[in-house]
């Protein structure tokens, strides 16, 4: 076979060293065949990361580009420039898996930038970076890590995330909600189609407008992710309705493929490892349970609800919802979970949990309402999670969600009005990059603080995401809030700087 350089003809690296690889057989390529979505990277080891990108002809046009596999070269170095290639290989890419690319690359050294590429036929992708995780047990005394969640594409730009650039973290937590299903109309910006999503194809179409949002790429190019999904990602509950699991497998399969993601759902299938557990040294264990496919119905006490009040989200609370079989991560993950707690070799532990733990009480029409979806709605297997946190005594736990489009710093106490002192855990919700929190949803937050006083700060009309630093002496969460969010250009500032000191539960405003 003849060999060429990899990157000639590249306006990138004009002036860099060339680099040889070999080149493969692109004749099956439809004529045009580029990497319109850029590259990311994510599911970072502390020895691989998972290397992203996806053949398109551009980001509308969802058609396949070839009938056949396709071989995608992939490349990468310890250097900007890509003069100091470390590891390369050919990837295939599957027309089944809608030609995506996903190259697991093991070998690397631990806590570590490292830059990629990938190359098909003539045509070069942009040049991504990345970055290892420490070793697992190394002793470090510091990391940092930002927490993302909820981008709405009608409701805002996504330019949060430009503000990353001055954080350097390791890696971004996307803790659900990256794209959005439902289509309200009348925000800044239109989704491709109103009519939800339900097929493979109307999915590929919803990832594919989301991943052309400007600020969104910069990101990819740039910081490792690590995901999880919510209601809006794909649907939600332990269903075994037929049509919702067909919805869910296309949600399942399009979401892979448009992810820099480690497993792969099987085609066609309503089944996904979400779930995940990573070691930062032997000061951080991040465990990030699937709260949305094991889940029992969300609704048990539709009936004693008022639709009318907050779209019905707030529902009142019922007796159903205090079984102690009702569960959000089903028995098995409910045993990994504790299992992980209890064995914990980390000074911090961290659970990424999508929905907020921390309850709260709301009053309405003389009943009391809870928010459902969230924890509020699973109250048993909460409180066998902090039994555990308790009798194990884990080390400084820490819950990071999202969802609500607010950030919330609090203390997990097991029941509303306990002394927030003795709460087991404390609560970090980071706000939206982009989705609002309507009045109707706030208010009766609002109105219900002082219900709850073991929630130190709420804050629902600001957009951003939250900066973390853990030291051995403390948990630093920076809010990196954006002034504007309804154009690009937005600037992001610190609002708020909260600290979780060791040894004590609960965040104090610095
Ligand atoms: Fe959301």
């Amino acid at each position: 076979m003849k060999r060429r350089t990899f990157l000639a003809g590249s306006g990138l690296l004009v002036g860099a060293p060339a680099v040889i690889i070999r080149q493969s057989s692109a004749r099956s390529v439809s004529h045009g065949t580029r990497f319109p979505f850029s590259v990311a990277s994510g599911d970072p080891t502390a020895d691989a990361v998972v290397l992203w990108t996806r053949l398109a002809r551009d980001t509308v046009d969802t058609s396949p580009v070839a009938s056949t596999p396709v071989n995608v070269e992939w490349m990468v170095a310890t250097d900007r420039r890509m003069t100091k290639v470390v590891r390369r290989g050919v990837a295939v890419a599957e027309p089944m898996y809608g030609h995506s690319v996903h190259v697991d690359v093991a070998g690397l050294a631990p806590d570590r930038e490292y830059w990629y590429a990938f190359r098909c036929g003539n045509e070069l992708s942009p040049i991504g970076r990345t970055r290892t995780l420490p070793s697992e047990r190394a002793d470090i005394s510091r990391f940092r890590f930002n927490v993302v969640s909820c981008q709405n594409w009608e409701q805002g730009y996504f330019d949060a995330y430009d503000g990353m650039a001055a954080d350097d973290p390791s890696f971004v937590m996307h803790v659900g909600d990256y794209i959005y299903d439902v289509s309200r109309g009348g925000g800044v910006r239109d989704h491709e189609r109103r009519a939800l999503p339900m097929t493979l194809d109307d999915y590929r179409r919803r990832h594919a407008l989301y991943k052309t949002d400007a600020a969104l790429r910069r990101a990819h190019e740039t910081f490792a992710f690590i995901f999880t999904l919510d209601n809006h990602d794909a649907l939600e509950d332990n269903t075994t309705d037929v049509t919702q699991l067909k919805r869910r497998a296309a949600a399942y399969q399009a979401w892979y493929e448009f992810q820099p993601v480690r497993y792969a759902p099987l085609p066609a299938s309503p089944a996904m490892q979400i779930q995940r557990g990573y070691d930062i040294g032997n000061l951080m264990r991040l465990t990030i349970p699937d709260t949305r496919q094991f889940r029992d119905s969300e609704t048990p006490c539709a009936s004693v609800s008022d639709s009318k009040f907050a779209f019905g989200v707030y529902e009142q609370a019922c007796k159903a919802n205090d079984a102690p079989e009702r569960s959000m991560l089903g028995a098995g993950q409910e045993l990994w979970l504790k299992d992980r707690l209890q064995n914990t070799p980390a000074q911090w532990n961290m659970i990424a949990s999508t929905v907020k733990m921390t309850p709260f009480d709301m009053r309405h029409n003389d009943a009391l309402y809870r928010y459902l979806q969230s924890w509020d709605g699973y109250p048993a297997e909460r409180n066998r999670i902090l039994d555990q946190i308790t009798a194990a005594r884990v080390p400084n736990p820490v819950s990071l969600s999202g969802d609500i489009h607010s950030y919330i710093i609090s203390s997990v106490v097991r029941n509303v009005g306990d002394d927030p002192r003795t709460a087991p855990m404390t609560e970090l919700v980071g706000t939206s990059i982009s989705a609002l929190w309507p009045e109707p949803l706030d208010k009766p937050m609002a109105q219900g603080l002082p219900l709850n006083p073991h929630v130190n700060y709420y804050e629902s009309q600001q957009r951003g995401y939250m900066r973390c630093t853990v030291t051995r002496d403390a948990l630093l969460t920076d809010l990196r809030t954006i002034d504007f969010t309804d154009k690009p250009g937005g600037t992001v500032r610190t609002s708020k700087r909260f600290v979780v000191e060791n040894g004590k539960t609960g965040a104090q405003e610095i």
